[in-house]
């Protein structure tokens, strides 16, 4: 990899895994584009609970996705959508395969368009979005520590979350997610499989770090 080269790097992973805070700042680190694509599946879940519309409203999801789609460069409050409320709406939303193709354009051109690099998390980036990225980490930890981080999380935003109720939430999502994407969830032959349970995101970060370099 010389300077001049353009990199494309895929995350995906399970939630809390720590896919997020890893490409968050990698592309901070290397000077990045970086997409989280999880917060698109969350701003069509916002839209639709906004609108008081329900999960088996098939058509009315895909209006606003649709609707979304032409919108998605504009800024939004991250910080609105960090709830687990919309995490599960998110998933069942993204279990529709015309909302999935409705931001499909989005992160492809997202990865295409980027100038030095573009690093793009989620769960299906290094298998469909952008099967041909320079780099693929597949991120993971176990379920307990997933669901102790995401409670702490919580917590810290002066949320009350209960770590067994927390766990039970993250069976049901891991589960959606698992039958939805079948064998795209699980890690591409050519990606690089970090298991951060015991691993602080310094630790995981300095990892995938190494793997980036040494590829050059
Ligand atoms: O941070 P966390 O992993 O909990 O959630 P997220 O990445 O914000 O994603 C929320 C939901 O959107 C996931 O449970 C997936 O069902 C869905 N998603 C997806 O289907 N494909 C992606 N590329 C990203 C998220
Ligand atoms: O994006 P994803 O849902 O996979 O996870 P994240 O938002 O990066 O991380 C979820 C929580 O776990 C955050 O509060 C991180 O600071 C924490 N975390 C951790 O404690 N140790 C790690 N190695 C990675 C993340």
């Amino acid at each position: 990899m010389t300077d001049t080269q353009k990199i494309v790097i895929a995350i995906d992973g399970p939630a809390a895994s720590g896919k997020g805070s890893l490409a968050r700042t990698l592309a901070a680190q290397f000077g990045y584009d970086f997409l989280d694509t999880g917060a698109l599946y969350r701003r069509v879940a916002l839209k639709c609970i906004e609108n008081d519309i329900k999960p088996e409203e098939i058509d009315k999801i895909t209006t606003v996705s649709a609707d979304l789609s032409q919108n998605l460069h504009e800024k939004y409050d991250d910080s609105t959508l960090r709830n687990d409320k919309i995490g599960d709406m998110a998933s069942i939303v993204a279990q529709i395969p015309q909302i999935r193709r409705n931001l499909d354009d989005f992160q492809r051109n997202f990865a295409k368009s980027a100038k030095k690099g573009a690093v793009l998390d989620g769960r299906d980036i290094g298998t469909v979005i952008c099967p041909e990225a320079d780099i693929k980490f597949f991120i993971t930890a176990s379920i307990e520590k997933r669901a102790e981080r995401r409670t702490l999380e919580l917590q810290s935003r002066g949320i009350e979350a209960k770590q067994s109720t927390v766990l039970a939430e993250m069976r049901e999502r891991d589960l959606r997610d698992s039958i939805r994407l079948n064998e795209h969830l699980k890690p591409d032959h050519d990606c690089h499989v970090i298991d951060t349970s015991d691993m602080t995101p310094q630790e995981v970060l300095d990892t995938a770090t190494k793997i980036i370099k040494d590829r050059s």
